[in-house]
């Protein structure tokens, strides 16, 4: 069995994030998104993985690489438009070949064991195995209806959802998923729908079964998603001191990697602080994750992911609930007048307070 990640989006709901970088490489947990998803299709026993890739294919290219640091082979497919997964899928088959395989959307975070997920779909003769979520918002993703369990219809993002239920950026699919592919109409968005393609399947009389997931998932379509599936993972953070913590506290399940430097600061877990990065006189609250190369000082960070090679200091309030890109820079300016000052790339959020 093979697997198809699909990277190809432009991330617009996570700008100005993706205005530099594709969103399935923005760290939560200390580690790109992307990364989950490699490590649980292999920890499924798949080992064969393509990678859909877009405008920011490059940057991905140069990140994941050839798959070995994963103990897998990654093959990449340009998909020169964003024009839908099911798109995506369609320009894959030379990839995939005639076997059964599973599709895994690159912006997905999932706390479930993939593996008997597979075991289900390759011993219960199936089209496909969607996997589903109870969520509150259900208008925000496809939502599945189902009688006496059996899935009967999917719509993409309805107004009046008929159900709770939302499919999860997991499926299945053996071969007939191309000719759904082939047949289906581009939706009001310009996009050729995945969801639109399994309902093809439903209609013309193929077994399409439906599993509800467990363990928690996430989709990071946006920067709420981002700061709440930092949360999730870092919920599981083994604690791990290797850097040095000089007059400093360290409470609850913290990692700080090696060659960081913890001075005169406390640190509340669960809380991951990567290589190279310096906290003096601050306070790093529960469900941070700091980057490699940052440098916080007499600040008070809580509830946020910051990226590579900021720079944060003397910020008067705590910060919280924040994304900070890479190479960022906020601090207290102390000559006169006493202005603010921004340069902020477009699509930038900043919150000020008294
Ligand atoms: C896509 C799918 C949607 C699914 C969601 C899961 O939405 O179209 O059916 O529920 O992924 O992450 P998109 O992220 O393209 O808006």
């Amino acid at each position: 069995m093979k697997a198809l990640i699909l990277s190809g989006g432009r991330g617009t709901r996570l700008r100005p994030l993706t205005h530099t970088s594709a969103k399935q490489l923005i760290p939560v947990g200390g580690k790109p998104i992307l990364f989950y998803g490699i490590e649980a299709i292999k920890k499924a026993g798949i080992d064969e993985i393509g990678i859909v890739i877009g405008e920011t294919g490059e940057e991905i290219k140069n990140t994941v690489g050839d798959g070995s640091k994963f103990g897998v082979k990654i093959t990449y497919i340009f998909q020169p438009e964003p024009l839908g997964l099911a798109h995506a899928v369609k320009i894959s088959r030379d990839f995939l070949g005639e076997e059964k395989f599973i599709v895994f959307l690159g912006d997905n975070l999932i706390k479930d064991d993939l593996k008997k997920f597979r075991e289900y779909f390759e011993k219960n003769n199936t089209n496909s195995l969607v996997l589903l979520s109870k969520v509150p918002n259900p208008q925000d993703f496809g939502v599945a209806e189902l009688k006496d369990g059996k899935l009967i219809k999917l719509v993409e993002k309805p107004k009046k959802p008929p159900s709770d239920l939302a499919l999860v950026g997991v499926y299945f699919f053996d071969k007939n998923i191309f000719k759904a592919c082939e047949e289906i109409k581009p939706s009001w968005r310009n996009e050729l729908e995945i969801t639109d393609a399994i309902q093809w399947l439903i209609d013309h009389k193929l077994k399409v079964d439906a599993l509800l997931i467990k363990g928690w998932w996430k989709d990071t379509g946006k920067p709420e998603d981002l700061i709440e599936a930092n949360r999730f993972v870092l919920e599981d953070l083994e604690p791990d001191i290797k850097g040095e913590i000089i007059d400093s506290r360290i409470i609850g399940r913290v990692k700080v990697e090696k060659g960081t430097k913890i001075i005169e600061s406390t640190v509340r877990g669960p809380v991951i602080i990567k290589n190279g990065t310096k906290v003096i006189k601050s306070y790093i609250g529960p469900f941070t994750s700091i980057q490699e190369d940052c440098y916080i000082e007499n600040t008070e960070i809580e509830d946020s992911i910051i990226m590579d090679k900021s720079e944060i200091r003397d910020v008067k309030g705590r910060i919280e609930m924040s994304i900070v890109g890479r190479e960022v820079k906020i601090f207290q300016d102390h000559s006169r007048p006493r202005i603010h000052r921004f340069i902020l790339g477009d699509h930038s959020d900043v919150r000020l307070v008294e």
